[in-house]
C-alpha cells in the first residue's frame, strides 16, 4: 500500500511546475538517454551514505546528468581513492551526516585521506556539496559542511552554494541538482539539453534498500505481543514488542535463506500524535469545532505533522513574534549548543506558550512544523529464530518539563495506542556494517547497557541457530539490577547453555558510586585485549551521547595499557579494527 505525504506531493508537484516554468516549456516526454557525444564531458559522483537516502539522490542525479549527456561516473565513497581527485573536472558531493556530526561509515575512510596534510592540492576542480541531515540533531548536516570547507581550503572552485537538506530533502535537492547541471551543462555547451531535466521526478527517489519498503510505501505489520521489560516498580519503562510480519514474507516469498532482514537492521515506525496532544493544540488555537473541515485537520495533526518537537522554523517564528531578548540573543549568537540547552525539554506548544502567546495562528503553526517522520528501532530478534517476527526493546520516553508531563512521540504510541492484534506501518533499514562475523569461529564482544542490548539478543540468538562456534561476551547494565535486568531470563538461560561465554554486569544504581559497562570492560581489560587479539568483533549500541563515548575511551585505554602500547598506537589499533569492520556501534 502506498501512503504518499499528500503535502510533500503537493509541493514536488509544484516545484516541477516551476522547473517546467523555468526551463520555458510545457510538455516533457524524453528518456533518460545517455548521449552519444558525452565523451570529454564529464562529471562525477560520489556519496557518502548510512542508510541508503544519499545514495538514492546521487543515484537521481546521475540520471539527470546523463540526460543531459554528461559522462557520468557515480560512485560509492568507499570505492574513491583520493588520487581520483586529480583526473576530473567536476565533482559532485552527496553525503548525509553521523554520529553527532560525523561522516556516514562508507566515508570515513576517504575522508581521513583528504583531510591528511599530505592530500594535493586540487586547484580548478569545480565542485558542489548536498548535505542530507536533520535539524533537530545539534551539528546538522555537518558532513557536508566539512566538505565544503576542505575542498574550498585545497583550491577547488564551488559550482554553488552548499544546500543542507532536512528530513524532507525530496524537494531541496533537485532543486540543487538542476543549479548544478545547468550549469555544468553551460560549461560544456549542452545547454539545449537542459530541458531533458524537467523530465526528473523527485517520487522516484526511493531509498536504495535492499527492502522496497519505505517511509512512502512502508508496510503493515499486526502487534502481536507487547509487554513489560521493566518492573512496574521501575524508574523507567522498556517494553519488548513483537510484530508479525508473515504476511510480507509470503508476498515477498521471503525464507530462512532468504529472510526478510538481518540482525543488526532496524526497523523504523510510523507513528501517530496522541490525540491528548492533537486536541490541546486545537483547543490552544481555538479550532476544535465539530465539522469536516476540523476533520481534515485533526488527520493532519494526527498523522503529517511533528507537532511536539519544535521545528528551526517555528522557533525563529516564536523568536520574531513573541520578540524574547533571550531567544533572540540565542538565535543571533548562532551557538547551537547553547540553543539545545535552552529547549531541552520544551515542546512546540510550551515554547509558543511561553515566548510568543497568542501571537501565532494555526496556519502559521501548520506552516512551520516540520513532517512527522518514522523512529527507528535496532530490532532485537533474529530471523532464523522468528522468520515471521520483528521484535523490539523500546524505552518509553516519558518526562516531566516545566509542571509537564511530555511523552516521545513513537515511543509511546507503541506503548499507550497500540493493542495486540493492531496493524502498524513500518519499513526496515540495513545496517551494512552492524553484522556479526561471517566466520562464526571468531569471538563477538558486545557493549549495550539499557535498550542498547536490542541487537546483542539478536546477534546470540543467530549465533545459536547457525550453530556459530565463537565466544561471545556481553556487557550490559541499567539502573537497578532488581527493576531493570531486562531479558534476564533469557540472558541466564544462554549462559546456562554456553551460548554467552562471559556476562559483564554493571547496574549503575545498586551501590553509591556509579558503576558503568566501561568501569567492567577495565577490570577485565586483561581478557578483552586477548578476545581482541584473537581476531575478536567489538560492537556498541545504545546511547551516542555519553556511554558510546566512554566506553570508546576505554577501549583506547585497555588496548594501550594491555597492549603495552602509547597512545598514538593504541589509536591505530583502533582505526585498524574499524577499518577492518571489527569496531562498529549502533548509537543513537
Ligand atoms: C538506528 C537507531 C536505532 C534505535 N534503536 C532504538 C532501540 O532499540 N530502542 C529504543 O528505545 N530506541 C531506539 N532508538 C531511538 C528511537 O529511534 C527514538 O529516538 C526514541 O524512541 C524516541 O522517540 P520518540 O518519538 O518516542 O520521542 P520524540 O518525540 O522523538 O522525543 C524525543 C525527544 O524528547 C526530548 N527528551 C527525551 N527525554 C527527555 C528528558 N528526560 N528531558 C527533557 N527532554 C527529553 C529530547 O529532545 C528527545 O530528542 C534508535 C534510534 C536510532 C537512530
Ligand atoms: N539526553 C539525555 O539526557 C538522555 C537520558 C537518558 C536516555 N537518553 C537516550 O535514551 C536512549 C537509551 O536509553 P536507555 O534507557 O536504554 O539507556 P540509558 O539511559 O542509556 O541508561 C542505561 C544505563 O547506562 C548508564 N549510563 C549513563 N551514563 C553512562 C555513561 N556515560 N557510560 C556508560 N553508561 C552510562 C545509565 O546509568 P545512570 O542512568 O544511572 O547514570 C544506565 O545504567 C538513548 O537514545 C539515549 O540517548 C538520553
Ligand atoms: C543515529 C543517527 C545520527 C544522525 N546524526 C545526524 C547529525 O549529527 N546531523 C544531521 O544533520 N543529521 C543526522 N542524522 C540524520 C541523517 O543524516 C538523515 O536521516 C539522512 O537523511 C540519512 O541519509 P543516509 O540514508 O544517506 O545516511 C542522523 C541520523 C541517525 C539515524
Amino acid at each position: 500500500m502506498t501512503q504518499d505525504n499528500p503535502k510533500q506531493q503537493q509541493k514536488i508537484s509544484r516545484l516541477l511546475d516551476w522547473l517546467k516554468s523555468l526551463l520555458g516549456f510545457t510538455e516533457i516526454d524524453m528518456g533518460l538517454s545517455t548521449f552519444d557525444d558525452s565523451a570529454g564531458k564529464q562529471l562525477t559522483i560520489i556519496y557518502g551514505t548510512q542508510t541508503g537516502n544519499a545514495q538514492s539522490v546521487a543515484e537521481m542525479v546521475a540520471e539527470q546528468a546523463k540526460a543531459i549527456g554528461l559522462d557520468t561516473s557515480l560512485r560509492d565513497m568507499e570505492t574513491v581513492d583520493i588520487s581520483l581527485f586529480k583526473e576530473i573536472e567536476h565533482l559532485l558531493v552527496v553525503t548525509s551526516t553521523f554520529d553527532d556530526g560525523g561522516m556516514p561509515e562508507n566515508a570515513e575512510a576517504l575522508w581521513e585521506s583528504i583531510c591528511d596534510p599530505s592530500a594535493p592540492m586540487l586547484n580548478g576542480l569545480k565542485y558542489a556539496v548536498l548535505g542530507l541531515g536533520d535539524s533537530t540533531y545539534l551539528n546538522f548536516c555537518m558532513a557536508a559542511k566539512e566538505w565544503d570547507a576542505r575542498l574550498e581550503t585545497l583550491g577547488c572552485v564551488s559550482i554553488t552554494d552548499r544546500v543542507d537538506c532536512d528530513v524532507d530533502y525530496e524537494a531541496p535537492s533537485t532543486v540543487w541538482a538542476h543549479t548544478v547541471l545547468s550549469s555544468i551543462a553551460k560549461d560544456y555547451g549542452l545547454q539545449d539539453n537542459l530541458s531533458n531535466l524537467a523530465n526528473l521526478d523527485a517520487q522516484n527517489m526511493q531509498p536504495h534498500l535492499p527492502y522496497n519498503h519505505t517511509h512512502k510505501n512502508p508496510f503493515n505489520a499486526k502487534m502481536l505481543t507487547k509487554k513489560m521489560l521493566t518492573a512496574v516498580s521501575s524508574s523507567k519503562q522498556i517494553m519488548h514488542y513483537e510484530l508479525d510480519i508473515s504476511e510480507l514474507a509470503v508476498l515477498t516469498g521471503s525464507n530462512a535463506d532468504m529472510p526478510l532482514y538481518a540482525e543488526g537492521d532496524a526497523i523504523h515506525i510510523i507513528p501517530k500524535n496522541n490525540s491528548k496532544l492533537v486536541k490541546e493544540v486545537l483547543n490552544y488555537f481555538e479550532a476544535n469545532k465539530a465539522n469536516q473541515e476540523n476533520a481534515t485537520l485533526v488527520h493532519q495533526l494526527t498523522n503529517d505533522l511533528e507537532i511536539r518537537t519544535p521545528s528551526k522554523e517555528l522557533i525563529k517564528l516564536v523568536a520574531e513574534k513573541g520578540g524574547d531578548d533571550e531567544l533572540n540573543r540565542l538565535l543571533a549568537n548562532n551557538d547551537p549548543g547553547a540553543l539545545d540547552d535552552f529547549l531541552w525539554g520544551k515542546d512546540s506548544l510550551g515554547l509558543i506558550k511561553t515566548y510568543a502567546d497568542k501571537k501565532i495562528a494555526l496556519n502559521e503553526f501548520i506552516r512551520v512544523c516540520q513532517p512527522l517522520v518514522a523512529r527507528a528501532y535496532s530490532i532485537s530478534s533474529s530471523p532464523h529464530k522468528h522468520p515471521n517476527q520483528v521484535h523490539m526493546t523500546v524505552r518509553s520516553v516519558r518526562y516531566n518539563s516545566a509542571q509537564k508531563e511530555h511523552s516521545g512521540v513513537a515511543s509511546t504510541y507503541l506503548a499507550d495506542m497500540v493493542n495486540e492484534g493492531d496493524t502498524i506501518q513500518c519499513y526496515f533499514t540495513s545496517n551494512a556494517s552492524f553484522k556479526i562475523p561471517q566466520d562464526g569461529s571468531l569471538p563477538i564482544i558486545m557493549v549495550g547497557p539499557g535498550t542498547g542490548i536490542a541487537p546483542f539478543r539478536s546477534f546470540l540468538e543467530a549465533r545459536e541457530m547457525t550453530g556459530a562456534t565463537g565466544d561471545n561476551w556481553l556487557f550490559f547494565g541499567d539502573r537497578n539490577a532488581v527493576t531493570d535486568f531486562i531479558y534476564r531470563e533469557e540472558i541466564e538461560a544462554m549462559q546456562a547453555k554456553g551460548l554467552l561465554t562471559k556476562l559483564s554486569l554493571a547496574f549503575s544504581r545498586d551501590q553509591a558510586k556509579k558503576t558503568y559497562v566501561q568501569d567492567r570492560m577495565k577490570e577485565e581489560g586483561v581478557e578483552l585485549f586477548a578476545w581482541l587479539e584473537r581476531g575478536g568483533y567489538f560492537y556498541i549500541c545504545g546511547d551516542a551521547y555519553r556511554m558510546a563515548k566512554d566506553v570508546d575511551k576505554a577501549l583506547h585505554e585497555i588496548i594501550a595499557e594491555h597492549g603495552n602500547m602509547s597512545d598514538l598506537d593504541a589509536m591505530m589499533y583502533v582505526n585498524k579494527l574499524q577499518k577492518q569492520k571489527r569496531y562498529v556501534k549502533d548509537v543513537y
